[in-house]
């Protein structure tokens, strides 16, 4: 299990980020005021200790004979592979038995994934951790869960706000454990005003070229890091011209193409690459450095996640910024949900946690955090 060792990591700037994080609140109705410190969040009885601030009293090996049933929507993601080991240990620490916690992986189809998701039931599964392949579906399997009495920790792809409704007007054991994404796009955005209009507007001509290479565009994490990023530079009064968009549905190698193309076509008029998350952005740094372009010199590039290759680059210098997405937490936090529900102590149905920019100023901080 890694450390949780956030408050040691965090710069004096991001300490507001983090006493206002992880605890449970409802899901905001806008994107956050403040994305240092959103004011609708509550900070927990224990700031320092965001996960365990919920984790039930239990002694561990209470749960030796509980059966976890996680779904993941494929396992071939990155981020989701440390959300899902850190997950696997932590439900470990707690007392269950890894015999008894399985994981499947939905191989981004959403009909495999029902067909896991009904084997769990037929399993009778005590608890039911479920990273959707398509958000949309969430109607369908809250509905089918429910009805065979398990109750339900959805994370990463959350599921809509009428969705999210039902589950407080039935009183369902039903929660989300995720972040705000819109609170990543904005600090994506803040990481490039914070340079300066005159060092990102290379060629002088009032406004900055930004190219945007998306994750899967049914997910609001892509929605909203790609809307709220942008925002973040028209928000600071910037003039922006978008010069392509794509969907790279967060990965790497589709990224690389993508971005290659983009440059081919668009060459030395893009000033910005956004990317939606650090595979993708690890991408476009290979076709920028084919391209012979220079990260900090003649282009600039953010990611979503401080995947440990992402903060490397932005210790070097080769990626602008990344946003940290705390797997650590959130996995956590899923987890103590889990059992909050086997203990009959019950969930909020939105348990949130906040991102941490990642600047060279704490890039290795964040990277001793989560070796
Ligand atoms: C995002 C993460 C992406 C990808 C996606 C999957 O939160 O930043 O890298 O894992 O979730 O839904």
């Amino acid at each position: 299990m890694k450390k949780k060792v956030l408050a040691a990591l965090l710069s004096v700037a991001m300490v507001a980020t983090l006493l206002a994080g992880c605890g449970s609140k409802e899901a905001p109705a806008e994107a956050p005021a403040e994305t240092e410190a959103p004011a609708e969040t509550e900070a927990p009885a224990d700031a320092e200790e965001p996960a365990e601030a919920e984790a039930p009293a239990e002694a561990a090996g209470d749960f030796a004979d509980k059966k976890v049933g996680v779904c993941i929507y494929q396992f071939s993601d990155n981020f989701m592979t440390l959300f899902r080991t850190e997950l696997e240990s932590y439900l470990i620490s707690l007392g269950f038995s890894k015999d008894n916690i399985t994981i499947q992986d939905g191989q981004n189809d959403q009909g495999t994934q029902t067909n896991q998701i009904d084997a769990f039931i037929n399993d009778k599964v005590d608890v039911l951790i479920i990273n959707p392949v398509n958000s949309s579906s969430a109607e369908t399997i809250t509905d089918k869960v429910v009805g065979a009495g398990i109750p339900l920790v959805y994370i990463n792809r959350e599921p809509d706000a009428s969705e999210e409704q039902r589950w407080a007007d039935n009183n369902w054991d039903v929660t989300y454990v995720g972040c705000d994404a819109r609170q990543s796009g904005t600090m994506q955005g803040e990481m490039i005003v914070d340079l300066g209009l005159e060092t990102v507007d290379m060629n002088g001509d009032g406004k900055v070229q930004y190219i945007m290479i998306e994750g899967d565009p049914e997910n609001v994490d892509a929605k909203y890091r790609t809307e709220f990023s942008v925002k973040a530079l028209t928000d600071a009064g910037w003039e922006v011209e978008q010069l392509d968009d794509q969907v790279g549905n967060w990965d790497q190698v589709k990224a690389q193409e993508l971005v290659a193309n983009a440059l081919g076509q668009h060459g030395d008029k893009i000033e910005v690459v956004f990317c939606n998350n650090d595979a993708m952005a690890l991408g476009a740094l290979q076709a920028i450095d084919t391209a012979g372009r220079k990260v900090g010199e003649d282009i600039f590039l953010v990611g979503v996640d401080a995947l440990s290759e992402a903060l490397e680059n932005v210790i070097n210098g080769t990626m602008t910024g990344t946003v940290f997405n705390d797997h650590i937490s959130q996995s956590h936090s899923a987890a103590d949900a889990a059992v909050n529900y086997l203990t009959g102590a019950g969930n909020e149905h939105y348990i949130g946690c906040d991102y941490v920019k990642v600047t060279t100023e704490n890039a290795q901080e964040v990277l001793d955090s989560v070796k």
